[in-house]
């Protein structure tokens, strides 16, 4: 999924219609320089607001880190999935709202991305299979 298409010191991933999971981006973020994190509700956006600036409360991803980086990467060390925690926290730089069935569908005007992440989100926003 990702590779070398693009320059990783300057290519921009937009994560659409996240909800309130930072999971699908544990293994992207080595690969890009930044990350817009978009989610449809202000309760999503403020659940990933509250991990990435380490409040109270905020969900504890720390077994999914390990999951991933220890287990399905196979990189070891004491540290590697608390530092890829570190990293996705400051790869992303926005937190901003989205809808699909806009003309424009993010809240805040974006710069071209060179990657788009989606998962479960367009079947979530069809209400019928036609529309
Ligand atoms: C099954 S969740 C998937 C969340 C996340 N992408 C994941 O994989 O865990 C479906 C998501 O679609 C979002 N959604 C529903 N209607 C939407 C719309 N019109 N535009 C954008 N997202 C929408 C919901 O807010 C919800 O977060």
């Amino acid at each position: 999924m990702y590779n070398s298409k693009w320059d990783i010191n300057t290519a921009r991933l937009l994560e659409f219609g996240g909800g309130p999971s930072i999971a699908g981006l544990i293994s992207a973020v080595p690969y890009v320089n930044e990350i817009i994190f978009s989610a449809h509700t202000e309760g999503e956006r403020k659940e990933v607001e509250q991990w990435k600036f380490e409040k109270d409360g905020a969900h504890n991803w720390a077994d999914h880190f390990k999951f991933v980086v220890n287990e399905l990467e196979n990189i070891t060390g004491d540290t590697a999935w608390f530092d890829r925690e570190k990293m996705l926290r400051q790869c992303i730089t926005a937190i901003i709202g989205c809808d699909i069935v806009q003309d424009y569908p993010l809240s805040i005007k974006q710069d071209p991305f060179q990657i788009i992440y989606t998962s479960l989100c367009l079947e979530a926003a069809c209400k019928t299979y036609t529309e």
